[in-house]
This record gives C-alpha cells, sequence and structure tokens, in this order.
C-alpha cells in the first residue's frame, strides 16, 4: 500500500482509492451499532446470519465486539450465536424479485431472533428478497443491520434498523467490500477513484 503525499490517495492492489472510513471510524460505529443491538435483545439469544462474502469482516467485527461488552456504558458481554448465507447478485442483471440462494442457510431460525448482517444497502433488491425469503422460515423475529447505507440508490422500499451510516453514491471498497473480488482486505473504507 502506497500513499501519495499529501493527496490523500493511496495506491493498492492495482487501484487507487480515497479514504472514505478510517478504521478507527469503523471501530466506533460497530460499537455503536453492538451497543443498540444489546439494548434491544440483551435477554435474548439472537442468531446473526452474515451474506457473505462482503458482510464477513464486518460480523466478525460485530460479533466480537458484542461478546466483549463496552465497560464505559456498562455493557456486559452478550453471548451470540453465528451463521452466514451466499446469495446471487443483481448486478447487471434484470432482477426476477428472486434472490438464490447459492450457499444456504443451515441453522434452523423457526422461534430465533435473527439479524442479518449486510456489508452495504444499495437498491434494496438483495436485502428485500432475502427478508421474504427468511420471513417464510418463521422466525420469532428477524431485523436488518448494515453497515453503510446508500440511501439514494434505493429502488425497492426497505429499511434496516441498524445502521452504521449513510454513505453517497459512490462505489466502496475494503472492510470485505470488493471490486470484481480485489480489495477486501484494506483495512478502511475507500472510493475507487482510478487504476493504475
Ligand atoms: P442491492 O441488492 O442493490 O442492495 O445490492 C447490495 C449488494 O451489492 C451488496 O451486498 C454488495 O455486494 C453490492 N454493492 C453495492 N454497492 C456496492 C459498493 O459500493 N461496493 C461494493 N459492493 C457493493
Ligand atoms: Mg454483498
Amino acid at each position: 500500500m502506497k500513499e501519495a503525499p499529501g493527496t490523500g490517495q493511496v495506491e493498492f492492489d492495482g487501484y487507487v482509492l480515497e479514504k472514505l472510513v478510517s478504521e478507527n471510524e469503523i471501530r466506533v460505529m460497530v460499537q455503536c451499532l453492538a451497543d443498540e443491538i444489546h439494548g434491544d435483545y440483551h435477554d435474548r439469544q439472537i442468531l446473526l446470519v452474515g451474506i457473505l462474502k462482503g458482510a464477513n469482516v464486518f460480523l466478525v467485527d460485530l460479533m466480537r465486539d458484542l461478546g466483549r461488552g463496552n465497560p464505559e456504558i456498562g455493557r456486559p458481554p452478550m453471548p451470540v450465536e453465528i451463521d452466514f448465507m451466499q446469495v446471487s447478485s443483481y448486478k447487471n442483471e434484470k432482477s426476477t424479485g428472486v434472490v438464490q440462494e447459492i450457499l444456504g442457510l443451515r441453522t434452523e431460525i423457526s422461534d430465533r431472533d435473527v439479524i442479518l448482517v449486510e456489508d452495504i444497502l444499495d437498491t434494496g433488491k438483495t436485502l428485500s428478497g432475502l427478508l421474504q425469503q427468511l420471513a417464510g422460515r418463521h422466525p420469532a423475529s428477524l431485523e436488518v443491520c448494515v453497515l453503510l447505507d446508500k440511501q439514494d440508490r434505493r429502488e425497492v422500499p426497505i429499511d434496516a434498523k441498524y445502521c452504521g451510516m449513510a454513505i453517497p453514491d459512490k462505489f466502496v471498497v475494503g472492510y470485505g467490500l470488493d471490486v470484481n473480488e480485489h480489495l477486501r482486505n484494506l483495512p478502511y473504507i475507500g472510493v475507487v477513484i482510478g487504476r493504475i
């Protein structure tokens, strides 16, 4: 990773990036989300369901924060269960309104308190399709937690109960988010501004 002095631009893995959300800002966001989730569910055993691959890094940090607790506000450690699923993407395709599971959810969710964990809410098609499918399996409750929300891009009305931050309509990478499978391991969130 190479930083061009004074420009705020970084070169990594063949791309030129501009930092949008720093590692520390991400840490604070994740902690706030964990505070909120604990406030709502502290007496229940929740199941966090991460949408692969993008939400992987976020889910791991979120579950670790819930397990750590937050001494500053007296939040005790909270146990959670986790699972993952992977769905087909709508990108560059006409939406059929059906989300196809590539890797299905193996945990039984009937009567469970489930929180779907997603990296970014864009048009909303993926999450609204998933919510419909999972609701059919009769969870006790079903909510959505996203790290980032591009509200201006919404095509399907959907709101995440838990949201880290709203961002402008820019293509972002890092912290699990990719551009053609690259840049997922950038430790902060950046905007792609060019290729090298
Ligand atoms: P939606 O169904 O349009 O809401 O798409 C959500 C999915 O699109 C996310 O799970 C991401 O995989 C992908 N996506 C949307 N915006 C971005 C972005 O800015 N960077 C990387 N992936 C994105
Ligand atoms: Mg994704």
